[in-house]
């Protein structure tokens, strides 16, 4: 059965405590999207909220970084309560770098989750599918919730289906998830679907969290 992330992006800051108490019993993972406004044209949140998150909620918490040096924050977000660590492909300069940051998060006990933005393909991935836990595929460009889902994505879902024979890595799309995007993810063999808007902006979101199932 798929696992659904609900993207606190989409939340009311202001009450988050209240919107993670509306879905917290209807979902396995939180979504943590931080962005840094130089990976991302956007700015969203760091890790002191993830710590208080942490006290209020026992999902798994799954923390998206697009961020540039995802190596130079990732304690931060692992003594912040992360269960799951997602970092951008292209933001890492070397291939050396990737394995380091893979290795560090799995010596702290933390699982490893590696994304690609909807122009990069899924072949750049080859040297770490054998070590990730995750692959996150971006079917919007990362730095905004509310856009519309870029097909591609299935391909890309449907190709880590088929590269993965006895690895264990589980597949995750995030961006532009509705009823009907996410049947298309889970025909294509999606493990984790994240949604923000199509979850928060309604106020019955234990319904809308079974229509993505
Ligand atoms: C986009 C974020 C997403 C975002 C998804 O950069 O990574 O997690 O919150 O939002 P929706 O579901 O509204 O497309
Ligand atoms: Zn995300």
């Amino acid at each position: 059965m798929v696992k659904i992330a609900p993207s606190v992006l989409s939340a009311n800051f202001a009450n988050l405590q209240k919107d993670i108490n509306s879905i917290k019993d209807y979902c396995e993972y939180i979504h943590y999207d931080v962005m840094d406004g130089h990976f991302v044209p956007n700015v969203s949140f760091g890790y002191s909220i993830l710590n208080d998150l942490n006290k209020i909620c026992d999902n798994y918490l799954d923390v998206h970084l697009m961020i540039s040096d995802p190596l130079k924050y990732a304690q931060n977000f692992i003594d912040a309560g992360a269960d799951l660590v997602t970092f951008h492909y292209e933001a890492m300069n070397h291939e050396k770098d990737i394995h380091e940051l893979i290795q560090y998060l799995h010596d702290h006990h933390v699982d490893a989750g590696i994304s690609i933005k909807p122009q990069t393909p899924v072949e750049v991935l080859l040297p770490f599918l054998d070590d990730v836990d995750l692959v996150l595929v971006m079917s919007v460009e990362p730095g905004f919730g509310g856009q519309s889902f870029i097909p591609s994505a299935i391909d890309k879902i449907q190709k880590l289906c088929d590269l993965r024979g006895a690895r264990t890595y589980l597949i995750e799309v995030d961006g532009g998830i509705n009823a009907v995007t996410a049947k298309m993810c889970r025909d294509a063999g999606v493990d984790v679907l994240v949604a923000g808007s199509y979850i928060f902006k309604e106020k019955d979101r234990k319904k809308y969290i079974e229509a993505l199932r």
